[in-house]
C-alpha cells in the first residue's frame, strides 16, 4: 500500500487516465479520490458514474448528454456527466460493465476530448481527468472479445492494482483498530479490542469481501459488543484441492476428496466456457460436448447463475451481503 501511494502522488498531478484494478472491497473508490485530492484539479468537479447501476439504454445519455428532440421524451437539453466533469475529475466505476458502441465513444473523448451529445450536430470539447475502476481482469474481457483492446491501452496508461486484504493480512490489525475507534466514537460504544483467538482468526480468514467485510464485522462487533456475534462469520476457506499443502495429518478420504476436486474442475471450466459464450448455453452446450439438458443440470448443481444477469444479481448480492449498508 506503500508503494502504491508513492506513485499516486507522483502520478496525480499529470493529467493522464489511470486504471485502478483490484477485487470489490480492496478501497479503490478511496483511492480515485485520493487522486482527485492530490491532483491540481482538486478544486474541479468530482463525478463518479456507477456504470452497471444505470441500465444500459440510459447510460449513454447520462454519460453524454442529449440535444432537445433527440429522442421520445428529451423536452429540453441535457449536459452529461463527461461535461459536468469539464476541469475536473469523471471516474467511470466497473468499467468492463460499458456496452461496446459506449465504450468506442470513451475512446474518442481520451483520444481528442471530444464527445458528441445524443443528437447534436457538432462534438464539444471537455478537459478532464479519467480514472476508471473494474474488479474484472480487463484482459480475460478483451479475449472474450467484450472490451476493445485499443480502449484498455487508453485508460491503462497508468495502472494501479489493489492488492486484497489476504495480501496484505499483516494490515489487518491496524485496519481493526482504525475501525474499532471509528465505530466507537461514531456509536458512541466501548467495545473492546480483540481477543488475541479472535485476531488470529482474521488473519487466516481468507476475506472474499475485502476491507468492506471488515469493515462491517467490526461495525456489528462494535454495535453487539460481543465476539460470539461476528466470530461465526468467519467462514473456513475452501480446501484448495489442487494444492500441494493438502494436510494429511490426520484421515483423508481420497475418495471424497477426488470426488470434490472433480466437481471445483466441472465448475470452473462450465463458468468459463459460458462466460466465453456471453452466458448462450447452447452454444456452451455444444462447446464442452455434452447435451443442453446435462450441461443445465450441471449449472444447477455446481450453483452457478443461469444467465448473465443472474450472474450480476448474484455479484451484486455478494456485495450486497459483504456491504450490508
Ligand atoms: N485503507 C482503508 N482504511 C479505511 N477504510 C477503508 C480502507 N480501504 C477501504 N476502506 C473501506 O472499505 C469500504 C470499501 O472501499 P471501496 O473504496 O468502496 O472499495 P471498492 O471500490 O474497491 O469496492 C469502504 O467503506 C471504505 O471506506
Ligand atoms: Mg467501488
Amino acid at each position: 500500500m506503500q508503494s502504491l501511494r508513492e506513485r499516486l502522488a507522483k502520478i496525480a498531478g499529470a493529467n493522464v487516465p489511470v486504471l485502478i484494478q483490484g477485487e470489490s472491497g480492496t478501497g479503490k473508490d478511496i483511492i480515485a479520490r485520493m487522486i482527485h485530492a492530490a491532483s491540481p484539479w482538486k478544486t474541479g468537479p468530482w463525478v463518479k458514474v456507477n456504470c452497471p447501476a444505470i441500465p444500459g439504454t440510459l447510460l449513454e445519455s447520462e454519460l453524454f448528454g442529449y440535444e432537445k428532440g433527440a429522442f421520445t421524451g428529451a423536452f429540453g437539453t441535457k449536459p452529461g456527466r463527461v461535461e459536468m466533469a469539464h476541469r475536473g475529475t469523471l471516474f467511470l466505476d466497473e468499467i468492463s460493465e460499458l456496452d461496446m458502441s459506449l465504450q468506442s465513444k470513451l475512446l474518442q473523448l481520451l483520444q481528442d476530448g471530444q464527445f458528441c451529445r445524443i443528437g447534436a450536430q457538432e462534438d464539444k470539447k471537455v478537459e478532464v481527468r479519467v480514472v476508471c475502476a473494474t474488479n474484472r481482469k480487463l484482459e480475460e474481457e478483451i479475449a472474450n472479445g467484450t472490451f476493445r483492446a485499443d480502449l484498455f491501452y487508453r485508460i491503462n496508461v497508468v495502472n494501479l492494482r489493489m492488492p486484497s486484504l489476504r495480501e496484505r493480512a499483516s494490515d489487518i490489525p491496524d485496519l481493526v483498530a482504525y475501525f474499532l475507534e471509528y465505530y466507537n466514537r461514531k456509536f458512541n460504544s466501548r467495545a473492546k479490542p480483540l481477543s488475541a483467538e479472535l485476531m488470529n482468526a482474521f488473519q487466516k480468514y481468507r476475506w472474499p469481501g475485502n476491507v468492506r467485510e471488515l469493515e462491517n464485522l467490526m461495525k456489528r462487533y462494535v454495535i453487539l459488543g460481543t465476539e460470539e456475534s461476528i466470530s461465526g462469520d468467519l467462514r473456513p476457506q475452501e480446501p484448495d484441492f489442487f494444492s500441494a499443502d493438502i494436510s494429511v495429518d490426520g484421515p483423508i478420504s481420497l475418495k471424497k476428496i477426488t470426488r470434490q476436486a472433480v466437481h471445483e474442475l466441472e465448475r470452473k471450466i462450465i463458468l468459463k466456457v459460458l462466460q466465453h459464450h456471453h452466458w448462450n448455453r447452447k452454444q456452451a452446450a455444444r462447446a464442452l460436448n455434452i447435451s443442453y439438458r446435462a450441461l443445465l443440470y450441471k449449472i444447477r448443481d455446481a450453483g452457478l447463475p443461469s444467465n448473465r444477469a443472474a450472474r450480476r444479481s448474484q455479484d451484486d448480492d455478494m456485495t450486497q451481503t459483504v456491504a450490508a449498508d
